[in-house]
């Protein structure tokens, strides 16, 4: 199929899933106008995050403030169990966040197993704008937000501290694939998920952040992929961004964010990418593969995005001037 037929084809799919007001499974690419802002971010609940990021691009703000604002809102959720205040805790109790963020000039910040602070990605913009470095953990990110003015906070609900008295009466790690989707059920989650967001400003440059709470009940100090530059999120303004969700210690092992840029550098649409590093992650483990979830999401410089996913239940949600959609990633298994 030409380029030409290919955009008219995706155009017509997205508009048609517009129309009839339905997620559209599959509709993994769009063609915005060159310079036409457009959000995108990991899960349903990114809806509202770029409905607030949306309001920095389409004044003509940068995509670097947009995708701060944006994931501001799932942090500050206590009814998201997943991602900041009202997170659930590690399993001695401690509710611990990590996120990062990275810009077009690939300047980039991080934190990692930081308590207390609401609002990690504004901790790791700082820790990019104003340190020599791009990552500080633990102690020293606290110490840093509160020398920045930042109030220290309980960040454990009451209802997060339920869940994790009920975890413990048998203390069983077992994630459960996609349960953002459970997270008012009783009894879950016991898993995590993270928002990634990735957004082109009118100028065309991208940015793109992620945080998370991390997994459920995790070990005290683990951290996943979601902070780490290059695993849960990476931005290259020559060629795209891209970021991650799921289990991300087999996200750490691929540089998984990192490789779909790479992988778009090299020629492949957006979904391919995140499609062929999922396949990485099966190669190398494929029964493991088969009991977890990871997500990728990628935009590239022409705005084009994608999705790919190991199990059904992956969903991404994308903001421009003409959709606002949330769409079924395809997956490996279905
Ligand atoms: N992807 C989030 C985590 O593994 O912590």
């Amino acid at each position: 199929m030409s380029t030409r037929r290919k955009f008219l084809f995706s155009s017509a799919a997205a508009s048609i899933a517009a129309l009839a007001g339905k997620r559209s499974f599959g509709a993994a690419s769009y063609q915005t106008r060159k310079n036409d802002p457009v959000v995108v971010s990991t899960w349903d609940f990114g809806k509202a995050a770029n409905a607030e990021a949306w309001k920095t691009l389409r004044n003509g703000g940068s995509a670097l403030d947009a995708v701060e604002a944006g994931v501001k809102i799932p942090e500050a959720d206590p009814n998201n169990h997943t991602v900041g205040y009202g997170g659930y805790p590690d399993r001695e109790g401690h509710v611990t966040l990590d996120a990062c963020i990275m810009d077009e000039q690939y300047r980039c910040g991080a934190v990692m197993c930081l308590e207390h602070i609401k609002h990690p990605i504004a901790v790791a913009r700082l820790v990019m704008e104003k340190t020599p470095h791009v990552q500080l953990v633990g102690e020293g990110a606290l110490q840093f937000a509160l020398a920045n003015g930042f109030q220290k906070e309980n960040l454990l609900t009451p209802e997060s501290e339920k869940a994790w008295k009920e975890w413990l009466k048998e203390s069983k790690y077992e994630p459960v694939m996609n349960i953002e989707n459970q997270n008012n059920l009783p009894g879950g989650p016991y898993n995590h998920d993270t928002i990634g967001m990735l957004a082109m400003d009118a100028k065309g440059h991208l940015s793109g952040a992620c945080t998370t709470s991390g997994m459920a009940f995790k070990m005290r100090g683990r951290v996943g992929d979601s902070p780490i530059i290059g695993a849960g999120l990476y931005v290259d303004n020559e060629v795209g961004a891209a970021t991650s969700t799921g289990v991300g210690e087999e996200v750490i092992r691929i540089v998984g964010s990192h490789l779909v840029v790479e992988l778009m550098r090299q020629g492949y649409t957006p979904k391919a990418a995140c499609k062929e590093a999922v396949e990485r992650i099966v190669r190398r483990n494929p029964k493991k593969a088969k009991d977890i979830q990871v997500g990728f999401l990628a935009i590239n410089k022409k705005g084009v995005y994608g999705a790919y996913a190991l199990q059904k239940g992956f969903t991404y949600s994308v903001k421009s001037g003409r959709e606002e959609k949330i769409y079924d990633a395809e997956s490996k298994w279905k």
